[in-house]
């Protein structure tokens, strides 16, 4: 039977998973800490791992690269991709918010300005809510543009909170709770039914 391949978003969504499915038993031998390979084989051959960017995973899966991809739901949000999303891991639950600085709450009346790594969902979130934005996308370090002057707010996923309390920002709105979710390419769900359900099978342990 050949291997399903899961796309994997490194970061956040990876240092959770590797641990919950050795867990749930599935394993990679050449998997260790520092590893800094991109393609792992499971022990029983019946995954093939691909170590991708969060923000990627999406496009492997849609395009069939990968048949099945672990990726956090603001990526899935964000990317909109044209596949199903089947499970909720409940794990690298994250937030996404706009924050800012307290009391500064983005008001009707005036266009703000909003940096960050999500601008479909704060286009979508900010158009809902009848709120001109002039939108300023970054890849990262997104808590520095307030600080410097360059938005007056940002949206961005929060965990700890520990960065935006370091930057003396604070949550002004929640918009959605995220985790890390299982999504499947459409073709291979059909193509490769078998191997595929066996698959979630076995990614369902995790949640047990
Ligand atoms: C994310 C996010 C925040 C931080 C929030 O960044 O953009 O900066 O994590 O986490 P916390 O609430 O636990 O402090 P990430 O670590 O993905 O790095 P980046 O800034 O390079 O995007």
């Amino acid at each position: 039977m050949c291997a399903v391949t899961l796309a994997l978003a490194k970061g956040r969504t990876a240092d959770r998973m590797m641990e919950l499915l050795a867990k749930a038993g599935i394993q990679f031998p050449d998997f260790h800490a520092t590893c800094r390979k991109l393609v792992l084989n499971s022990e029983d051959g019946t995954i093939k791992l691909l170590f991708v960017k969060a923000v990627d995973v999406p496009t492997y899966v849609e395009k069939g690269a990968a048949d099945i991809g672990i990726v956090g739901k603001d990526t899935i949000m964000e990317e909109q991709p044209n596949v199903y999303e089947l499970l909720d891991f409940k794990v690298a639950k994250c937030q996404i918010v706009v924050a800012g600085f307290e009391g500064k709450q983005p008001e009707k009346d005036k266009v703000i300005t909003v940096a960050t790594k999500y601008p479909s969902i704060a286009e979508r979130f900010f158009v809902e809510k009848g709120i001109r934005t002039e939108l300023i996308k970054l890849n990262g370090s997104i808590e520095l543009a307030p600080l410097i002057g360059m938005s007056d707010v940002i949206v961005d996923i929060v965990e700890t909170g520990s960065t935006l309390k370091e930057n003396g920002l604070v949550i002004l709105e929640t918009i959605a709770d995220v985790s890390a979710r299982l999504i499947v390419n459409k073709a291979s769900f059909a193509t490769k039914t078998i191997q595929i359900q066996q698959s979630i099978k076995s990614l369902k342990g995790v949640l047990e």
